[in-house]
């Protein structure tokens, strides 16, 4: 039977895309809290015997984990064959290790309970830094789509002379591919974080990219510590107006706000939903979860 997309609140353009591209029924899930702040989940559109692909972008998580994972529960106690997740934004990357003692490698965790609730997983650019591959952590199939061509596209469609820089060496991977694709030259920084809400980034010499477009790359933007401080140094030596495009734009803090009045013009992919969103992600997310569906059946 054909699959049937759910989307869970919030992600409902996310859905319909998906069920565009793949030409399969978007289904409906009623869902409200109780007065007690508990989740009252019920499917409008019957799951029995079908692959049930939920979307979920995962951008302030926690509120959304466990309405999530009741859904993916009850789909299968519904009789779904099959319960996929996509989750163009994928949370709880970052803690891939204990930092100090006592930490909970998050990651980790957060990785074993969704491949607990789903049988595959679809994202776009997950933060892979002390982890190589989704599958060093996760149980089940993955697909992680890559928005570096993308956004190269975008750049060279609507940027002069870009000059690429990424903020710091995590960053590396993104910048490199991002610069390939837009045949520009590119540079890393080096940022020592001192705490959530405070990065220092050191700036190299750049004199010999005066006069071209700069523009940041990231995968995310969220205190938004990082690309506030890496924009100050840059318009601080001259560089006017510097871009600054993330994959991500998760936007704690107000940062999109911040980032606007530090002089920036902010760009992101639609992995959660933004006034800044300019690169559709939509295509790769289908493309992922046909490859899935097709490998999973
Ligand atoms: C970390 O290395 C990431 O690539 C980002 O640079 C970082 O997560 C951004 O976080 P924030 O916006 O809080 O500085």
């Amino acid at each position: 039977m054909n699959p049937l997309t759910i989307a869970m609140p919030g992600n409902e353009q996310l859905s319909a895309a998906l069920s565009d591209r793949l030409g399969c029924e978007m289904g409906r899930l009623d869902t409200r809290r109780f007065p007690d702040g508990e989740t009252y989940l019920r499917f409008d559109s019957d799951p029995a015997s079908r692959t049930v692909v939920i979307a979920c972008t995962l951008a302030h998580p926690d509120d959304k984990f466990l309405p999530l994972v009741l859904a993916a529960a009850a789909a299968r106690d519904l009789g779904a064959s099959k319960v996929g997740l996509v989750a163009p934004y994928l949370a709880y990357m970052r803690q891939d290790r204990r930092f100090n003692s006592g930490e909970a490698i998050t990651s980790r965790h957060v990785a074993r309970l969704l491949s607990d609730a789903f049988d595959w997983l679809v994202t776009v650019d997950p933060h892979l830094h002390r982890y190589r591959a989704l599958g060093e952590i996760y149980a089940i199939p993955t697909r992680a789509a890559h928005a570096a061509p993308l956004i190269s596209q975008w750049i060279a469609a609507n940027l002069a002379s870009p000059f690429i820089i990424g903020p710091d060496s995590e960053s590396e991977q993104w910048v490199a591919a991002v610069a390939s694709g837009a045949a520009a030259p590119y540079c890393v920084l080096e940022k020592v974080r001192h705490g959530d809400r405070n990065v220092q980034i050191a700036l190299k010499d750049l004199d010999a990219w005066k006069g071209r477009t700069a523009v940041l790359v990231d995968d995310i933007v969220s205190s938004g510590r990082t690309m506030i401080e890496a924009v100050r140094l840059l318009t601080s030596r001259g560089f006017v107006s510097p871009v600054c495009i993330a994959v991500h734009g998760v936007f704690a803090d107000g940062s999109d706000a911040l980032l606007v009045g530090a002089g920036a013009r902010v760009v992101t992919t639609n992995s959660v939903p933004h006034a800044t969103n300019a690169i559709d992600v939509g295509g790769l997310l289908a493309s992922a979860v046909s490859e899935l569906l097709a490998a999973t059946s």
